[in-house]
């Protein structure tokens, strides 16, 4: 059976304790700009074509730099080897068996160079700015000590959103209280607790451990990200980043045309229209509303990439034809690596193609660069019937 995403979601909710799959699954405030994503992509109509020879399609594109399979890359999420054990080893692997970029999140369980040495790959690296510059600068220096060369500058966290469904899920909750809440929920899923909470562990924030000794429980580390995270981040820190980062530098989490251009003009050479999967500021714009805004301000300045609610091949290729020049996935990835780990991600990543390829032959897109705003009807959904 293909893989899809409701599946993948189903099955992550069978095997993953109910804090965690409310973690993926989860927004901010009243999760209307998470249902606001899919429903935007949704609402964009394709154009169908017929009768042009289709029978050769090339559905490789450039991403940052480096030829993927297909245009997406699996985006940073964090906590990933609470999903499944090695979780970022197992879904980078499966990202290079299928030719695609992954980017390790900051705040994943495998440290870079485990998931490099495991992985055999050099995946793109988030930053997420904290207030120890001194730890952020070796953090840099170690991972391009390994080969990281493309950098995910995360930019719309300075503060973790406000999520009601992780309150109520117990995921904040610290002490001996929290220890048992969590540890109930764990014993109700007898494979996830062997597989991954006794076989996957070390679970520590694995590029983080040394700036946060002591530190043992989930609800331990919401508490040091709201302590750490660097709500002072500016413009002018990119400067800082860019000194020590020889690489490619997207900007993640760019929700207006001022921002992007703020980004290009502060050195970025990409930038992701990202509201963070409705996690941070809810009621901002649906990705697929914010992106052909900007990607006319930017003007072939660099790559604008997208994520949010991307969920199918389809999906995709309407990104592309309203400006994307690729996709970052996060949720649809993390629910794979939960349901069925490695596999279950280079299954997602094969039925992605295989829509794509559908999509792309039935509105006449041999290349990639075919799909533009022709295919679609932006911002004029079908009339209700
Ligand atoms: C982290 O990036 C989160 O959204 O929880």
């Amino acid at each position: 059976m293909a893989w899809t995403y409701q599946d993948a979601r189903a099955a992550a909710r069978r095997r993953l304790p109910h804090m965690l799959f409310e973690y993926i699954d989860s927004g901010a405030f009243d999760e209307r700009t998470l249902a606001a994503n899919p429903a935007g992509w949704g609402k964009l109509r394709l154009m169908q074509r017929v009768m042009r020879d289709m029978s050769k399609l090339d559905l490789t594109a450039d991403m940052a730099g480096g030829t993927a399979s297909i245009p997406v890359a699996l985006g940073p999420v964090g906590f990933a080897g609470m999903y499944a054990r090695r979780g970022e080893v197992q879904a980078a692997r499966a990202a290079a068996s299928e030719g695609v970029p992954f980017c390790l999140s900051a705040v994943s369980v495998c440290d870079y160079e485990e998931v490099c040495r495991k992985s055999g790959t050099a995946p793109w690296f988030q930053l997420y700015m904290i207030r120890d510059r001194a730890y952020m600068g070796d953090l840099i220096d170690r991972v391009l000590a390994v080969g990281a060369r493309t950098m995910v500058f995360t930019v719309d966290m300075p503060l973790p959103g406000i999520r009601h469904r992780d309150g109520r899920s117990g995921l904040y909750d610290t002490g001996p209280g929290g220890f048992v809440r969590q540890a109930w929920q764990g014993i109700g899923r007898p494979g996830w607790l062997w597989d991954v909470y006794l076989r996957g562990r070390p679970h520590g924030f694995g590029n983080f451990a040394a700036a946060m000794p002591g530190r043992t429980g989930l609800g331990d580390y919401w508490r040091w990200i709201r302590e750490n995270f660097d709500c002072s981040t500016n413009w002018g820190d990119l400067d800082w980043v860019r000194s020590r980062w020889p690489g490619k530098i997207l900007i993640k989490g760019v929700l207006c045309t001022e921002d992007a251009v703020a980004a290009f003009d502060a050195g970025a050479d990409g930038v992701v229209v990202s509201n963070h999967g409705g996690r941070q500021l809810d009621s901002v714009a649906a990705s697929s509303e914010v992106l052909p805004r900007v990607v006319d301000a930017v003007g072939g300045r660099g790559p604008v990439f997208v994520d949010g609610g991307l969920r199918s091949g389809l999906d995709i290729l309407k990104a592309l034809a309203a400006g994307a020049d690729g996709c970052l996935l996060g949720r649809a990835w993390a629910f794979a690596l939960a349901a069925g780990g490695e596999s279950n991600v280079a299954a997602m990543l094969q039925a992605l193609k295989a829509e794509l390829r559908v999509a792309m032959t039935l509105t006449g897109c041999r290349v990639l660069r075919d799909a533009d705003r022709s295919l679609l009807d932006i911002g004029k959904p079908f009339p209700a019937t």
